[in-house]
């Protein structure tokens, strides 16, 4: 057997509970396929500032870096909001990303027909639903220098700075355009060109691109358009392009056509390494209390098999019995309407059923 080493970073709130059921039904899936996945789990965020200070630490990041792969969970918590910005959990996020070089975050807007009544919009309007968010990761304003407070003439003047490079464009522009490829082979490229210079470098790089990929149809959006066509008529996008900021905003508000964030799961990549992690919070409101919805996280390691595993087939195989689960009226809180044919269960119980639909298929013992 090949063995595959990732790096497990739980974090805070019910990132511990979504990512051990998540490990377990990665390894259980990696195994039917020859491959031996081993753990190591690490303190980040809010948990590694109070052991150690800091919410990453230096051996933390290499052994990321050395890692096949990253599994994360959520990190946050009320007590840490209060922190300068470098020993918040989220100064943790962004280092190891830019640590990483995973630049192309993949946000898939998948709409589960089961869970079709939990999302705030109408059916007829989630019809046909079917996104991927190219977010990119490690620039524009979350990086962008100048940033600070000053006082300024009496008053109190913040600054943040929105920057971007061709480069950086092109790097995540060619992944969204291949992965239309595989897809629907549609871009559409959002952006703010009629305020912002980065946005028409933005426009201009990837309209430049374009000639090397014939096959796929390029449009560009306004990003305050595409909020509202998001609700309008989802069904109009195949491959969201878009900057960090814009990204971070259009993934929360896509999420609610799933039905519920607790469905979200992305994957970060960039030349090398690949960080997977649920796309919501650590719910410290229903930490420790089996209640949070463990199925983001398996689906993020269903990502994990796919981008650097190479293990499309397991990474299917989970996906599958992920919609099985729900077709079968399985539900964590978040998703749960109270209707009939649902049956409200524990993060513990979801990641036992998902396991279940593997062994129904015999794709596990
Ligand atoms: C996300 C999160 C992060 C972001 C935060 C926690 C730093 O909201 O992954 O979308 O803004 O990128
Ligand atoms: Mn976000």
């Amino acid at each position: 057997m090949t063995t595959k080493k990732i790096a497990v970073l739980p974090g805070d709130g019910i990132g511990t509970e979504v990512t051990s059921v998540a490990v377990e039904v990665l390894k259980r899936a990696c195994e039917a396929h020859g491959i031996e996945i081993e753990t190591e789990s690490f303190l980040f965020g809010g948990c590694s500032y109070d052991e150690f200070g800091e919410p990453v630490t230096d051996e933390t990041l290499d052994a990321c870096l050395e890692a096949d792969a990253v599994l994360l969970g959520a990190v946050g918590g009320p007590q840490y909001d209060d922190l300068p910005k470098q020993h918040r959990p989220e100064a943790a996020l962004l280092k190891l990303r830019k640590t990483l070089g995973t630049y192309t975050n993949l946000r898939p807007i998948k709409i589960y027909p089961a869970l079709m009544g939990s999302s705030s919009l109408k059916p007829e309007i989630l019809e046909g639903t079917d996104i991927l968010i190219v977010r990119e990761l490690t620039g524009g304003i979350y990086f962008g220098r100048p940033r600070h407070t000053k006082e300024v003439d009496g008053d109190v003047v913040a600054t943040d700075s929105m920057v971007y490079s061709k480069s950086e464009i092109q790097r995540v522009a060619k992944h969204a355009f291949e992965a239309a490829a595989k897809r629907n082979g549609r871009v559409c490229s959002v952006d703010k060109s009629n305020i912002l210079d980065t946005s028409r470098l933005w426009r201009k790089t990837v309209s430049e691109m374009a000639p090397d990929y014939k096959e796929i149809e390029l449009s560009h959006m306004l990003v305050d358009n595409c909020a509202m066509q998001l609700v309008r008529n989802p069904g109009q996008f195949d491959v969201i392009l878009t900057g960090n900021l814009f990204g971070d905003i259009l993934s929360d508000e896509a999420s609610m056509l799933t039905g519920s964030i607790g469905m979200l799961p992305s994957a970060s990549i960039g030349d090398k390494n690949g960080l997977y992690e649920p796309v919501h919070g650590s719910a410290p409101d229903i930490a420790g209390e089996n209640k949070a919805n463990p199925l983001a996280a398996i689906a993020s390691a269903a990502m994990l098999c796919r981008y650097s595993l190479d293990l499309t087939e397991a990474a299917s195989e989970i996906e599958d019995a992920i919609d099985r689960v729900l077709a079968a009226g399985f539900r964590s809180g978040d998703i749960y309407t109270g209707s009939e044919e649902e049956t409200l269960i524990g993060t513990d119980e979801m990641g036992a059923n998902v396991l279940g639909e593997l062994k129904k298929k015999a794709i596990i013992r």
